[in-house]
């Protein structure tokens, strides 16, 4: 079992204009959260494969591809040749899940499955037993700086149950209005690894704030058990 929360910040919140600083500047984190929105399974637009291929030369952090797009099926492949180290892609985007969960693990990469705050838990009855992570949207996709849906705490104890009944262990992450202040109820609640756009990126010392977040994270890992 992951003994340690895993922290991920989301470079949506950082200054695109100064893209390889803001990565810099977030080191002391374990991956790099890029979101991929394409403007109509979300309504805003981001970035592509492209970018994700230079943040690769750029950093020795791993990258957390999250791929809010329509029809992930065609388009996974491009973030696998970019060389994105988890390829998350949405529950209600797409038609054959197994078969991109295969094609995601066969490239060496970790994959995910990622559920809207109105999706329930129950639906991933049929593809646990496959995924090498779960996400948990702790806000509708598609903006950041949003707030937290409570909901969450009740889904990531679903989830808990789910996985014990299965006997698997996947990467819980959560997406969405994570801080400091509820990073341990989270964690409590079940995830291992969190999400953190503004939090992060609006903080003066990104350091600093990584290791707030970290910390109350791992207050909640022990209080688990
Ligand atoms: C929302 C994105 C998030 C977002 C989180 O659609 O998937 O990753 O960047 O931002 P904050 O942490 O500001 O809610
Ligand atoms: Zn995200």
């Amino acid at each position: 079992m992951l003994q340690d929360v895993l922290i991920a910040p989301s470079i949506l919140a950082a200054d695109q204009l100064d893209l390889r600083q803001e990565i810099e500047s977030i080191a002391t984190a374990d991956y790099v959260h890029f979101d991929v929105m394409d403007g109509a399974f979300v309504p805003n637009l981001t970035f592509g494969p492209g970018l994700l291929a230079q943040i690769k030369e750029a950093t020795e952090l791993p990258v957390d591809a999250h791929l809010m797009i329509n029809d992930p099926d065609r388009r996974v492949q491009a973030y696998l040749d970019a060389g994105a180290d988890i390829v998350c892609f949405h529950y209600e985007a797409q038609i054959h899940a197994l078969r991109t969960i295969s094609l995601i693990k066969e490239h060496g990469a970790k994959a995910g499955i990622a559920i809207n705050p109105g999706t329930p838990v129950a639906m991933l009855e049929s593809v646990i037993d496959d995924l090498d992570l779960v996400l948990i949207m702790s806000v509708n996709p598609g903006f950041g700086g949003q707030a937290f849906i409570q909901n969450t705490y009740r889904k990531l104890r679903q989830l808990r149950r789910l996985c014990a009944d299965h006997r698997v262990a996947p990467i819980v992450e959560v997406d969405g209005g994570i801080s400091a202040a509820n990073a341990e109820r989270v964690v409590n609640a079940g995830a291992n690894m969190l999400v953190a756009g503004s939090s992060v990126f609006n903080a003066g010392d990104r350091a600093a704030a990584i290791a707030d977040i970290r910390r109350a994270a791992n207050r909640g890992f022990g209080g688990r058990c």
